[in-house]
């Protein structure tokens, strides 16, 4: 079983110090192989906070894919932010803006969403959809593929479509079609699991909170997205992911952060079947939600 950390919107400048230590502490015990960082890693940009979000994904112990959000543009420093804007992320997190990750059970497309001279919101070209649909043709069935984006491909009411990926119907359907799995996000501090249908197969949008800063919504708090994705015989207890069909299946649990405990725990989870053309479809989809839960959709 492969075990992916999802976090976003970390907005380093405003981090909470015990917000971080509880979740380096939840990476420890959990040992993701690998951890996606899907934007807005920093609050403006700067250099201290960007080596300060560094610091922090050194210490997850796991490979780090991470993408730009528009906060990771600089916004004060108008020559900065038309002529690199991507200066700041490109010197700590390399040049690449949307990195490929390649594991026998995983196939990870990042797709830079941000727009200098927007700022704020996102849209997905073209050459970039397709750019993305051309890997994902390339993966296995053994692979969970997951394209990562910073501004989201679906958004649970329509008081959020403001903050919606431009392009999102042409690159779910384009996505699906190539054999996408899951459409990662951040952006609007909002953790949900949302399935599209209607697609050439069905895709799940899994949207991550904001995991350590300070800026979350009222009644929802600091939280991450911890993927499980593994034969039926590795699910432990879980009564979605057991049961007489073989095959893959992947977990989707949220961890929220319990200010009680100090520490991030379960709060609410989805197991999910992909469709595979050898394996079982993807109707049987379940979902579970934690007592004293804050905010669960799917
Ligand atoms: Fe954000
Ligand atoms: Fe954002």
């Amino acid at each position: 079983m492969s075990v992916v950390l999802h976090l976003s919107d970390t907005h380093f400048g405003t981090e909470q110090p015990a917000v971080v230590e509880a979740l380096v502490a939840m990476a420890a015990r959990q040992r993701p192989d690998l951890v996606i960082l899907s934007g807005d890693i920093t609050q403006r940009a700067r250099p201290a906070q960007f080596r300060a979000a560094k610091a922090f994904v050194d210490r997850l112990g796991a490979p780090v894919l991470a993408i730009p959000g528009n906060h990771d543009i600089a916004l004060f420093d108008l020559w900065a932010r038309i002529v690199r804007p991507y200066a700041g992320f490109c010197a700590v997190f390399g040049a690449d803006l949307a990195p490929v990750h390649v594991s026998p059970d995983l196939f990870v497309v990042g797709v830079n969403t941000t727009r200098a001279r927007r700022h704020k919101h996102g849209e997905v070209s073209p050459s970039q959809m397709e750019r993305v649909a051309r890997l994902l043709a390339t993966a296995s069935d053994r692979q969970l593929r997951m394209v990562v984006a910073h501004h989201p491909a679906a958004v649970p009411r329509a008081d959020e479509r403001a903050n919606q990926l431009r392009g999102h119907a042409a690159a779910t359907r384009l996505w699906a079609a190539a054999g996408a799995d899951l459409v990662l996000g951040g952006h609007i501090h909002l953790p949900f699991v949302l399935p599209l249908d209607g697609l050439a197969r069905r895709l799940w949008v899994v949207q991550a909170g904001t995991a350590v800063s300070t800026r979350t919504r009222p009644g929802v708090p600091n939280s991450v997205n911890l993927l499980r994705w593994g034969e039926a015989a590795d699910a432990g207890d879980d009564p979605a992911l057991t049961g007489p069909r073989p095959g893959l299946r992947c977990r989707i649990e949220r961890w929220d952060f319990g200010s009680s405990e100090q520490a991030f725990r379960p709060a609410s989870g989805t197991s999910i079947r992909p469709e595979r053309a050898t394996g079982p479809s993807s109707e049987n989809t379940h979902s579970f939600i934690a007592k004293n839960d804050h905010f669960t959709l799917g």
